[in-house]
């Protein structure tokens, strides 16, 4: 892979200007570009508190917090046309509305005025690469690098190709970021969601469709997770804590207990969202933030995803 000095965020919302951060804190001069009105002021403050993270992340501080962020705010330049953004790019990591109309039309521009060998990663959360790179100039280094929010906390990146990525593009994708200290994982097949995504949707409709039905309350969800299987998969996934599910190991886990959840499979319905249902699925979860007063839920979860990830690292888990 070429040496990368220079990577261009395009689209610069919550995930671009977490992936800002992130890349700013490795080193790297970063051009930025978003067609929003307000989004140079907005990038400028998201980029301060995601970089404050950084900072209380990094074990091995040697300078102040303000001097961090102001010597590391040097390297960030905001640009008002795309071209000028991407005309020297390294690397690049796009961050747009994810509808698939304004991924193709972008990616169209983008492919016309980057260098030809320029990897580019869609943040992309759901959208296939193949559906993507059709109308694109050399379109075989187009590649998903799918983040999970926050970016410039949480280590995982998916990557897979397109039909018309090439094999070592996809390749040079995950070392790089591998080097940058990111947890990517190769997906092998294109799937709508890719695979964390539709894990977590898997999660979350079964959570819609317990309160639609009336069987408890949102806050009764949240507390299930985070008091019970969300405490274990922050240390182990699925497949390590099925292992420890039984004294015997893993198949004998999926003997007892392989039955009765294929029953529950089999109770689950599909569950269609309406305007109705998440009126009141949201009343329902502002009940349950009304509790929690005046909290800034934001700054709270980063704090505590900081913590756990400095755990994670002590304890060297997976
Ligand atoms: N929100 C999440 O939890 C999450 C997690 C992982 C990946 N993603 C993916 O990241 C991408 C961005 O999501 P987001 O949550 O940051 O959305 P967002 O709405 O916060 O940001 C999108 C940004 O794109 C900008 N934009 C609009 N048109 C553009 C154009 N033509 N070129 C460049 N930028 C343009 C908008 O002004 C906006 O700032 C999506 O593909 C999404 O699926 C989102």
């Amino acid at each position: 892979m070429k040496q990368v000095n220079k990577v261009a965020i395009i689209g610069t919302g919550l995930i671009g200007a977490s992936w800002t951060a992130f890349f700013l804190n490795k080193g790297f001069q970063v051009n930025a570009f978003d067609p929003a009105p307000d989004a140079e002021v907005n990038l400028n403050n998201r980029v301060r508190t995601y970089l404050l993270d950084l900072f209380e992340l990094n074990e091995e501080k040697n300078t102040s917090s303000d001097a961090y962020i102001s010597d590391t705010l040097k390297n960030l330049t905001f640009f008002n046309h795309l071209a000028d953004a991407v005309i020297d790019a390294d690397f690049i990591q796009e961050n747009g509305p994810e509808r698939i109309d304004l991924k193709k039309d972008l990616y169209t521009q983008l492919t016309q005025n980057c260098p030809k060998d320029t990897i580019i990663a869609s943040s992309s959360s759901g959208l296939k690469i193949s559906d993507i790179q059709n109308d694109c100039l050399y379109p075989e280094r187009i590649v998903l690098g799918h983040p999970f929010n926050p970016p410039h906390l949480l280590p995982l990146v998916e990557i897979i190709g397109g039909e018309k990525t090439e094999q070592n593009y996809i390749q040079d994708a995950f070392e790089f970021y591998k080097l940058l200290g990111k947890k990517p994982i190769l997906i092998q097949k294109e799937v709508k969601g890719h695979v964390a995504n539709r894990l977590q949707s898997a999660i979350w409709r079964e959570a819609f469709y317990l309160v639609s039905e009336g069987v408890c309350s949102a806050e009764d969800i949240d507390t299930a997770i985070t008091n019970g299987p969300g405490l274990r998969w922050a240390i182990f996934g699925p497949y390590l804590n099925m292992q420890l599910a039984n004294q015997h190991g893993f198949t004998a886990a999926m003997h007892h207990l392989g039955e009765p959840m294929s029953e529950w499979w089999a109770d689950m319905k599909p569950y269609t969202l309406s305007e109705e249902k998440i009126d009141m699925l949201n009343a329902e979860t502002q009940k349950f933030i009304q509790k929690l007063g005046d909290k800034n839920l934001q700054t709270l979860r980063d704090q505590a995803l900081i913590k756990t990830l400095k755990m994670r690292k002590a304890l060297d888990l997976p």
